[in-house]
């Protein structure tokens, strides 16, 4: 349930029945925000870390169901291990000073991704924020850790190739429900938008079937710096898009 009613959301300048179900966010250019800063990396990384309760708090009130952030990918392990160690930090200390709040906000924390990868002491804070919230019914928060969608795609042939080599299943049965069944997305609603803010514009990795039908909006503004406002007009531009999904009107 949306807290702001319909007239908050057209006081935004949001069609009330054009929210977006899911949204997904790429979140980058923490680094080149503390660079230009003369900031250490790790500045941008905490920085960017700051940004997500408001957004959060912005995509609960307007009635989001979903929405997932990509905080650490598969790739993201080849980075000087010194930034390995602060992403790591700070998703510590995110999960343990934002539980409270994201808790009472009836946020459901969720993470897709190869997360029992982590180091102890991050999986430990993520395994306690979902075990907390697991009968929250609001916003779902999908954190994106240790991701990497064609890991992903890996990890659901895997699972469908050991059913049909036992015989539980028929390879001509495989098909795109069940393999989306088998994504670390299952369940949650189809995406709908993916935003990547810091200017690149592509997807790296980021759930490249779950994005077939979303619309991609891409912001040269860095991480740090994407406030609500910003969030507000990314999700103006979703609704000024035309979806037609292959088909025609
Ligand atoms: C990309 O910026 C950002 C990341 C690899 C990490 C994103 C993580 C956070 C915002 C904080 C942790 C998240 C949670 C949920 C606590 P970049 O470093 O690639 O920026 P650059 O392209 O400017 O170098």
């Amino acid at each position: 349930m949306a807290a702001y009613d319909e007239t908050k959301i057209r006081a935004l300048g949001l069609n009330p029945q054009g929210i977006p179900k899911h949204v997904a966010i790429i979140m980058d250019g923490n680094g080149r925000w503390a660079k230009n800063r003369r900031l250490p990396r790790s500045a941008g990384h905490r920085a960017g870390t700051d940004r997500l309760r408001g957004i959060i708090r912005l995509s609960s009130d307007l009635g989001i169901a979903s929405l997932t952030l990509y905080a650490f990918s598969t790739e993201n392990w080849k980075r000087p291990s010194d930034e390995v160690g602060t992403l790591m930090g700070l998703l510590i200390e995110y999960f343990t000073n934002e539980i409270d709040e994201l808790h009472e906000n009836n946020v459901r924390i969720q993470i897709i991704g190869a997360y029992e990868g982590l180091p102890a002491g991050p999986r430990a804070a993520v395994e306690r924020a979902m075990k907390r919230t697991e009968a929250n019914t609001g916003l779902n928060l999908n954190i994106a850790l240790n991701y990497g969608s064609r890991a992903e795609l890996v990890r659901a042939v895997r699972v469908l190739s050991k059913k049909a080599v036992s015989g539980e299943l028929l390879p001509q049965e495989i098909d795109e429900a069940l393999l989306f069944d088998c994504l670390y997305t299952k369940g949650l609603p189809q995406l709908d938008l993916v935003i990547r803010t810091g200017g690149e514009m592509r997807l790296s990795n980021f759930m490249l079937l779950q994005a077939a039908y979303a619309e991609l909006y891409f912001t040269d503004t860095y991480w740090p710096d994407f406030n609500e406002k910003k969030y507000i007009e990314a999700l103006k531009e979703f609704q000024r898009r035309d979806r037609r999904y292959g088909t025609v009107k």
